[in-house]
């Protein structure tokens, strides 16, 4: 009886312990932002959700690789950054993280067709 007992209270123990485990596995650092997820909540009204762009809005064809030759990483953020003059394309400076814009920097490279997926 008495060793029974004790196994049932190991068997608990364990139990216990996986679930405080899962929990600090949830509570970790936060995930790295989305850039898919926010292309779709910020930019794909103007860009298109696949980033083809609107030829009435004149924005680019983020899946052209062409357009990925004429242009850096840097010109991408600083775009998103500061919007462009003179165009609808908005400055999210304020409205997003350096590693929201970085992610969508990454998530534009990735349309580029000639990039397997
Ligand atoms: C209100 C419409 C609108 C929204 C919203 C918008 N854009 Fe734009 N964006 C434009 C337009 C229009 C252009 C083309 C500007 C031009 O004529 O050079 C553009 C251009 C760009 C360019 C190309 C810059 C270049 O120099 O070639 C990038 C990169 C870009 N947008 C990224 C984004 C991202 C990322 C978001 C979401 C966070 C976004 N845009 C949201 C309208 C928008």
């Amino acid at each position: 009886m008495r060793f029974q007992q004790s196994t049932i209270v190991k068997i608990l123990f364990l139990g216990f312990s996986c679930a405080l485990f899962s929990l600090a596995l949830q509570a970790g650092p936060a995930p790295a932002p989305d850039g898919g997820d926010l292309f779709k909540k910020k930019c794909s009204m103007c860009h298109g959700a696949d980033g083809k762009g609107y030829s009435a809005l004149k924005t680019p064809d983020f899946t052209d690789p062409k357009y990925h030759a004429s242009i850096t990483d840097k010109e991408i953020a600083d775009t998103i950054k500061n919007g462009k003059k003179g165009t609808p394309m908005p400055a999210f400076a304020d409205k997003l993280s350096e590693d929201e814009i970085n992610s969508l920097v990454a998530y534009i490279r990735s349309l580029d067709s000639s990039k397997k997926k």
